[in-house]
């Protein structure tokens, strides 16, 4: 068996095009331009046996994306779903809020780290997910464990987390005294998930900084899904749409001295592929020049419905 892994979603919260951004590449989206393909908010979903799956994280367009999978549909009796787990690298809007469609007390089992947890635990409206089907599983940083469904059967795979530097939710901002953007924690987490032949790979959706351990971790990797959020660190003052840099949002950018094309550049990981897209990132148009610069740095752009087997 093949560790399957299929893309839910490649864009950056928001989506592409996001619902108020009128920028010309989501101009381009909506007029159904073949080289700007719409793409929903950054979510994979894994499984070693193509029969149950694991999600990792579950975002706002997470019914849409089920019904786009026929992997993830129904197959017996009234309710049913191949989705077993869920595995969530931070507490942002677009990792978590695809959970509230998970309702309807399916038996699931959701891994986070404590701090994720005690998000979910002080916003009542996640109890719409029934404790008594829906069991919350603390992750502990760096000890790989098995993944296992709500009835404790392994699901055959292995699941490694580790901090990666990031920030607070950007609603939870205002409550931190000193926001450090790069904070390395529980806030934000890498994973790698393997199967038992040892077979991994690792999704990185938000990463602030490339620090040595992370690098150490990623070298040789057989496959990485990293962070494309933006290809310019200054990306959204330029376009004039925020005031924000990428590295103010938790978000190393694609391109630059300390962006993730030069990070990589040593690592020798054998596939690389952006993940979590914002709509500002001309990465997100097949035509442009730095589609063009990324892929000849040997880097692939997450799509939605890609497929990929390990
Ligand atoms: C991010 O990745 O920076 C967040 O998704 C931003 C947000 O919550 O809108
Ligand atoms: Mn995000």
């Amino acid at each position: 068996m093949a560790l399957s892994i299929r893309v839910l979603g490649a864009a950056a919260g928001g989506g592409f095009p996001q619902w108020n951004a009128n920028n010309e590449a989501c101009r381009r989206a909506r007029a159904g331009d073949p080289a700007a393909r719409p793409a929903t908010q950054a979510s994979l979903a894994v499984s070693a046996d193509e029969d149950r799956w694991v999600l990792l994280n579950a975002a706002p367009d997470l019914r849409q994306q089920i019904e786009a999978t026929p992997a993830l549909h129904p197959r017996t009796g009234l309710r049913d779903s191949p989705i077993r787990a869920i595995v969530l690298t931070n507490g942002d809007v677009d990792a978590v809020a695809g959970l509230l469609s998970l309702r309807e007390r399916q038996p699931l089992a959701i891994y986070a780290t404590a701090r994720v947890l005690s998000i979910l635990g002080a916003n009542p409206i996640f109890d719409v997910l029934a404790r008594d089907q829906v069991e919350r599983h603390r992750l502990i940083l760096d000890e790989p464990m098995p993944l296992r469904d709500r009835e404790g059967s392994p699901l055959g795979l292995a699941l490694e987390s580790f901090p990666v530097p990031g920030k607070v939710p950007l609603y939870l901002e205002a409550d931190e005294a000193a926001l450090d953007t790069a904070r390395l924690g529980e806030e934000t987490i890498g994973l790698r998930i393997s199967d038992a032949a040892g077979r991994g790979f690792f999704f990185i959706p938000s990463c602030a900084a490339m620090t040595p351990e992370l690098a150490t971790r990623l070298k040789r990797a057989e496959l990485v899904f990293f962070d494309g959020t933006l290809w310019r660190d200054e990306e959204l003052i330029l376009e004039g749409s925020g005031a924000k840099t990428g590295r103010r949002m938790g978000h190393m950018s694609a391109s630059g001295p300390h962006g993730a094309i030069a990070a990589f550049a040593g690592l020798a990981v054998r596939r690389k592929v952006f993940i979590h897209i914002n709509n500002s990132n001309p990465l997100l148009l097949a035509d442009s020049p730095e589609r063009a610069e990324a892929a000849a740095c040997g880097w692939e752009v997450a799509a939605d419905g890609m497929e990929v087997r390990l």
